[in-house]
């Protein structure tokens, strides 16, 4: 099975991208509910739920791991893929969801002047700075940390005038760093879902971007080019969901991001 785990709800806007894509595959989503938002966690906290979340979806049956969160793909992938998996699981992978994204963005603006809304962690870590300059060097980069929309996401706000203030706050912040900006890459798997209020309040021509179809892509690309991977993958287009929260909590915020009617399990961590 294909393992895609976010720190809460978000990894499902690329889940469902990936079941989409890869419709005969096997999946096993899961959210670590219980401990979210990660976002302005410190870099030990997040790597070490992540190798537990990682971990957890080897022993499931999971020889592909995606980490479908910006934070934890930003903050715990890399130490993660050197240090523990050639220890822990050599024959398995684990992929993040920067690199891919950070690879096309810059084919996507016009001006050449690209905005980034992400955690305070995902833009402390410069990730998306970092990768980008490798692909597209001349591309101008704004990013706007957005502390308040995972944990509005997360408690269902999606379009109430408090998330209203927010995202107004902080889309005027950003275009204050670089009014050229025409393109704005909503670099968090929980935003999509306060996408039209983002819309609403974006100045008129510019691109709003998600990750989903791009991971999408990438992702039937890579298993594509390794083999070793894919054939050790299930193919009878199910799913599984895992949460650390209630499977009550889980099912009832899955439904806001269109899961409907799915049966989830709680996956208990010794902290
Ligand atoms: N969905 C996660 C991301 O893409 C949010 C992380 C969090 O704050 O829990 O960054």
């Amino acid at each position: 099975m294909i393992g895609v785990f976010d720190s809460g709800f978000g990894g499902l806007t690329i889940l469902k991208e990936l079941q989409k894509s890869l419709p005969e595959y096997d999946f096993v989503y899961l959210g670590d509910n219980a401990r979210a938002p990660y976002g302005a966690r410190s870099f030990e906290t997040i790597y070490s739920y992540t190798l537990q979340a990682v971990q957890a979806l080897f022993d499931l049956g999971c020889p592909l791991v995606i980490l479908a969160c910006n934070t934890v793909s930003a903050k715990a992938l890399r130490t993660i893929q050197q240090n523990d998996l050639p220890k822990i699981a050599p024959q398995n992978r684990v992929l993040g969801i920067v690199r891919p994204t950070a690879e096309c963005i810059g084919e996507f603006s016009e001006s050449g002047h690209v905005g980034i809304f992400a955690t305070p962690g995902t833009v402390s870590s410069e990730s998306y700075l970092m990768e980008i300059s490798h692909f597209s060097p001349n591309l101008v980069v704004s990013q706007q940390a957005c502390p308040f929309w995972v944990p509005l996401v997360e408690n269902g706000e999606l379009d109430s005038l408090g998330t209203e203030f927010f995202i107004k706050r902080d889309i005027d912040a950003l275009f204050a760093k670089d009014p050229a900006i025409d393109t704005v890459l909503l670099a968090c798997t929980h935003y999509p879902l306060l996408s039209p209020v983002i819309q609403k309040f974006l100045p008129k021509g510019v691109r709003l971007i998600s990750q989903g179809e791009i991971v999408a892509n990438k992702t039937v690309d890579y298993l594509k080019r390794h083999p070793e991977i894919e054939n050790r993958l299930q193919k009878t287009g199910k799913t599984d969901f895992w949460t650390t929260d209630t499977v009550e909590f889980f099912e009832k915020g899955a439904f806001l991001f269109g899961k409907k009617n799915i049966s989830a399990k709680k996956l208990t961590f010794s902290y």
